[in-house]
């Protein structure tokens, strides 16, 4: 196992928040990603005994939760699940004194919520490191994972184009920032009335301007797919837009990641989704299992992509 030779970017990162993908540089970004690809080829190891992780999620999960469970345990570190459910934020204690009181018993927190400035808040009062889970504007994770898993298809990602089709979500502003710092073409194909939020399209096109790479809006599916090294979809209807479900089905007829979608993209095109999927509607059962999807690395990723990030963030590296 060779020995760590720390990147000056990562340990920059130690004591700091992700709160958004904007919240790292560019240097920070590639260099987690490097992180995560050694961690994950085994080429070295990171040692977090002691350090506990709290787990505070107020929507469901799966991959997060576990891969955030499972990246403490390998790296020697422990998590502790405080469901909102089960402790007195499910109740209503306020947000300053739950991160207060937390910053004296865990060394970080990772946050599932609704607002961003839920997050914010907790950042604010926590003393230790707040990450962002996913929140109604963000999913800094999951974008770091998407970007390991393009990474490992091509060599590298700047230059290379990545076409999301679908609701510009969550999930499709973490990509057009992450990819913006990453030197990536990030175009995003949406019905009219669902583009991503003017400000986060604003702040990506200005990284994007600095680090070579561009971010578009397109409203014509085809045109937004094609010759593109990645096509990537998400679902329309996010958590805590269920009532809106039918109404986004109607709305987006004719958006769905299909073979004949991936027909029109570069032949070397990988097919990503965060996963879950509702199969026949943002994406064809044939494109998830078809030769092109990388859909199960990616998830897999996230676990190697968390455990970089709480190694700098924790003071492993
Ligand atoms: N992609 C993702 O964040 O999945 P979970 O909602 O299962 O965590
Ligand atoms: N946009 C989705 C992502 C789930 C991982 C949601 O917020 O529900």
């Amino acid at each position: 196992m060779a020995a760590i030779n720390p990147d000056p970017a990562l340990i920059q990162l130690q004591g700091l928040d992700l709160l958004s993908s904007a919240d790292l540089s560019a240097d920070q970004t590639r260099a987690l990603l490097q992180l995560a690809a050694d961690l994950k080829a085994r080429r070295l190891e990171i040692n977090l005994a002691g350090k506990v992780l709290g787990l505070i999620f107020t929507k469901a999960s799966t991959r997060t939760r576990v891969s955030f469970s499972v990246a403490m345990t390998r790296l020697g570190g422990q998590t502790l699940d405080l469901n909102p459910q089960v402790t007195q934020v499910g109740r209503g204690e306020p947000v300053a004194d739950t991160a207060r009181v937390l910053s004296r018993y865990v060394d970080a927190l990772a946050i599932r919520t609704f607002a961003q400035t839920e997050l914010e808040d907790y950042a604010h009062w926590a003393t230790v490191p707040v990450i962002n889970a996913l929140t109604d504007l963000e999913h800094p994770c999951q974008a770091l994972a998407d970007y390991l898993t393009l990474q490992e298809a091509f060599g590298q990602v700047e230059g290379l184009t990545l076409a999301y089709v679908g609701d510009g979500n969550n999930v499709a502003h973490s990509l057009m920032l992450c990819g913006a710092l990453l030197g990536v073409h990030v175009r995003i194909g949406c019905p009219l009335g669902f583009e991503p939020d003017g400000a986060v399209l604003e702040q990506s096109r200005a990284l994007a301007a600095a680090h070579g790479g561009s971010v578009a809006v397109l409203h014509e599916p085809v045109a937004a797919v094609r010759s593109a090294h990645a096509l990537y979809t998400d679902v329309w209807a996010s958590m805590g837009q269920e009532e809106e479900k039918a109404e986004r089905e109607r709305a987006f007829a004719g958006w769905c990641l299909n073979e004949e979608l991936v027909a029109e993209a570069d032949p070397r095109a990988i097919v990503l989704h965060c996963l879950p999927a509702y199969r026949g509607l943002e994406i064809s059962a044939g494109a998830i299992e078809g030769p092109s999807s990388r859909i199960f690395d990616q998830a897999e990723n996230r676990l190697h992509a968390q455990q970089a990030l709480l190694a700098a963030l924790l003071g492993g590296i």
